[in-house]
């Protein structure tokens, strides 16, 4: 037997890094997936085959073996295999699987790929043991995988991609659900450079040590920030969205996690006629967004592309996780 489950991706639109210690974040999943295969096999190791992203290896118990793509393979794929050991203790089963992930987006660039992996490992291993898990559990568990990987996170990443559509995020509060936001014209830049989101969260936490009262007034303002954006997308009014977007990449290249890559990328969509720009995820590297009216879509984009950036155009996508069985022919 098969089984079969897919996760989307996110945009954070407002309040990455102040959601990892308070306040609302503004996310919203995209139409773009991971999707994850899982089989039984005799032994109890757990061969990961994600050879589309250039890595494979087997985990026996904790020990990772690559056969594809070396070391770095270990720390791209542990989330998935603490995900598929998180439903084994939580069912009280132990059981060997050949797993196949691949992802319609690019990793590592603030979009959500090990969170959405790890979302739809938990739900197709959950379904393998027929463990008919609730989707609260499948967020928790995956939780539990994105600790190991990213330090402290605040848990956006993996409610949203179990939950999908547009989200309002706050750590210990249940998460508000933005309905009938419609079609919001964003245009994602990729710069290409990959980076991982727990040494940048680590990094603002130790600036936020050297200046603890900076930090946190710069922290809460982008809380606000975010706030103030919820309140703009709900009621329609994309410029004002596009000022609190620009406003909130301020605060966060103040708080050292943009890149030259990055304000290259956002100057380059405002000057093409963005409402609105800002880095997307933890930063360093990685995606920005920007807010483009309809008819500006193609003019940001090209403008994304001739300055070294890859535009990608999304969509806000209702489908959270989905999980299938395919059983044997
Ligand atoms: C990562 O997508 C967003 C951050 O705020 C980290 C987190 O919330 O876990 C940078």
């Amino acid at each position: 037997m098969r089984v079969k489950a897919s996760a989307p991706g996110k945009v954070i639109l407002f309040g990455e890094h102040s959601v990892v210690y308070r306040g609302p974040a503004v996310v919203l999943a995209i139409d773009r997936r991971v999707h994850v295969s899982v089989e039984p096999r005799e032994d109890e190791l757990l061969f990961v085959d994600a050879s589309s992203l250039g890595l494979s290896g087997f985990f026996n118990g904790e020990k990772y073996t690559s056969l594809v793509g070396g070391s770095i393979g270990e720390e791209r794929l542990k989330p998935i295999w603490v995900a598929a050991k998180g439903v084994m203790e939580r069912l009280g089963r132990r059981i060997g699987i050949n797993l196949s992930v691949t992802s319609e987006f690019p990793i590592a660039v603030g979009l959500g790929s090990s969170a959405a992996a790890a979302v739809a490992t938990v739900a197709a291993v959950g379904e393998l043991l027929e463990g008919r898990l609730i989707s609260e559990e499948i967020s928790l568990l995956a939780f539990e995988a994105e600790k190991v990987v990213h330090g402290m996170p605040s848990g956006i990443d993996n409610t949203i991609a179990t939950y999908g559509g547009g989200l309002v995020y706050e750590k210990g509060r249940e998460a508000e659900q933005l309905r009938g936001l419609g079609d919001v014209p964003f245009v994602i830049g990729n710069t290409g450079v990959s980076r991982s989101t727990g040494q940048l969260v680590g990094r603002v936490g130790e600036l936020r040590e050297r200046n603890r009262m900076v930090v946190d007034s710069i922290l809460d303002t982008i809380s606000r920030v975010a706030q103030l954006g919820r309140d703009a997308l709900l009621e329609g009014d994309l410029l004002r969205v596009g000022e609190l977007m620009n406003i909130n990449h301020g605060l966060l290249w103040a708080l050292g996690v943009s890149s030259p890559e990055l304000d290259r990328l956002v100057n380059a969509a405002l000057n093409a006629g963005a409402l609105g720009a800002k880095l997307t995820g933890a930063g360093g590297g990685g995606c920005m967004i920007s807010l483009a009216i309809p008819e500006r879509i193609d003019g940001i984009s090209d403008a994304i592309g001739r300055s070294g950036g890859f535009p990608l155009r999304v969509r806000v996508s209702n489908s959270g996780v989905r999980v299938w069985k395919e059983e044997d022919r």
